[in-house]
């Protein structure tokens, strides 16, 4: 089998790290990769949202299965381009994208269907936000509709604020929206849950603790992800029940009743509160940096698991994962999530061991003249499987003191609420 990796993230470099562990894969290509997939697999230089070029170089390179990362060429087609080329593709379609690419959209499907979600209201002028905003109570949270790199939410304290933000949304602050979300603040403890569905049925794929904010102590700015862990002690028997029957069965067959099955992996963003899951947001893909603690502790080959997707063979699947803990923290450019610089060299990440329980995945570089180099805010995740949590994040942490950089930054505290709380 030859495989075709899309993105350049370390979610595709921890999925191409597990595919290539797999017996039954004989190449991968990566496009366009970072300096981490290139040590597994072939990059190929393209840009992503050019689907023709991307068809180009799968038939060029014999690929038999197309594995989408990201959520930008999901949203955009790119499932329902290369099938109607009849390339093998896995990853949900244009519609169904809308899961993500629509916060209007997803909202809706919830109203409908009962989903417990935030409350909300949805906006195509200042006007009307503007009367919704005075009316509700603070914090309010702001999204912009479409895709905006997780940058789209501002959480507001006070009613300016949330006029300011509103205005910025319709203003087109992020191409992608011309509609803003206004919802209820929901308090809790957040958690990724994932499963992969196939035309029949749906499986378990795994759950994790992402921190969102910038700095430590969850105070800051949102970001992509500051770092992960796995699994996590939220989520019990009772709470997994509750996600299946509240949120996760109710939005398949809502995708069924309006003719687009929903195909892939999909990630629910939760808000747990009081052993209660509310869904904050639908992601169409695994998430990064979440997939990273996900890909260390996957027992299964990764291969036969969205192959047995693709047969509509899930419900006849065992997925195992490794009872141990993994956790990973994010090494990001200073500056990060506003202006960083870039092509700034890291140095000796070729004498830090990599192995089973230790890995560095790269999201944001590049190796040029045997040199590697920073390519983005998020630049690598420093991966531990290990006993428990605290060992997982010692050893993480003697890892990132290795790495030569000095324009790097990284949270110390990642798993904080479970860690200081003993909750290991
Ligand atoms: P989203 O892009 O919708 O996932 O939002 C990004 C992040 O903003 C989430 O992961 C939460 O940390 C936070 N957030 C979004 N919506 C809410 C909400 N209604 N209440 C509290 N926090 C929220
Ligand atoms: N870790 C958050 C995301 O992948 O969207």
């Amino acid at each position: 089998m030859n495989l075709a990796v899309i993105g350049s993230g370390g979610r595709e470099h921890s999925i191409c790290y597990k595919l290539k562990q797999s017996s039954k894969i004989k190449n991968i290509i990566c496009i366009p990769g970072n300096a981490g997939t290139r040590k597994i697999a072939k990059n190929i230089e393209a840009d992503i949202s050019n689907f023709k070029s991307v068809y180009k170089i799968i038939k060029k390179n014999n690929i038999d299965l197309v594995i989408i990362g990201p959520e930008q060429p999901l949203v955009d087609g790119i499932v329902d381009y290369l099938d109607e080329k009849n390339i093998k593709v896995f990853g949900p379609n244009k519609f169904a994208s809308q899961l993500e690419g629509s916060k209007a959209f997803m909202k809706n499907l919830c109203k409908k269907n009962n989903i417990p979600t935030a409350k909300f209201g949805v906006f195509d002028n200042f006007e009307d936000a503007s009367n919704f905003i005075k009316k509700n109570e603070m914090p309010l949270v702001i999204k912009a509709d479409g895709l905006a790199a997780g940058k789209g939410v501002v959480i507001c304290a006070s009613v300016n604020e949330a006029l300011k933000s509103a205005k910025e949304v319709l203003s087109g602050k992020f191409k992608s929206s011309k509609k803003l979300v206004v919802e209820e603040f929901l308090q809790g403890e957040e958690l990724s849950y994932f499963i992969i569905v196939d035309d029949t049925s749906y499986h378990f794929f795994g759950a994790a603790q992402d921190h969102k904010r910038v700095g430590e102590g969850d105070v800051g700015p949102n970001t992509g992800g500051m770092g992960a862990y796995s699994p996590p002690p939220l989520l019990n028997n009772q709470l997994e029940e509750k996600i299946k029957k509240k949120i996760i069965e109710p939005t398949l067959s809502a995708m069924k009743k309006l003719g687009y099955p929903y195909k892939g992996f999909l990630y629910a963003g939760l808000m747990i509160k009081k052993n209660e899951p509310y869904l904050i947001e639908y992601n169409i893909r695994m998430g990064d940096p979440e997939c990273q603690v996900l890909m260390m502790r996957l027992k299964t080959d990764l291969f036969k698991v969205i192959n047995s997707a693709i047969n509509n063979e899930l419900d006849n699947l065992k997925i195992e994962w490794n009872k141990e803990s993994c956790i990973t923290i994010v090494l990001c450019s200073k500056g990060y999530p506003a202006n960083y610089i870039n092509n700034s060299e890291i140095k000796n990440l070729s004498s830090i061991i990599n192995d089973n329980n230790n890995q560095i995945f790269h999201a944001g570089t590049y190796e040029k003249n045997n040199r590697i180099f920073s390519n983005g805010g998020r630049v690598l995740n420093v991966t531990t499987l290990s006993k428990n949590l605290t060992d997982a994040r010692e050893k993480s942490l003697i890892t990132l003191k290795k790495i030569n950089w000095n324009d790097g930054f990284f949270r110390k505290d990642i798993g904080w609420k479970v860690i200081e709380n003993k909750k290991i």
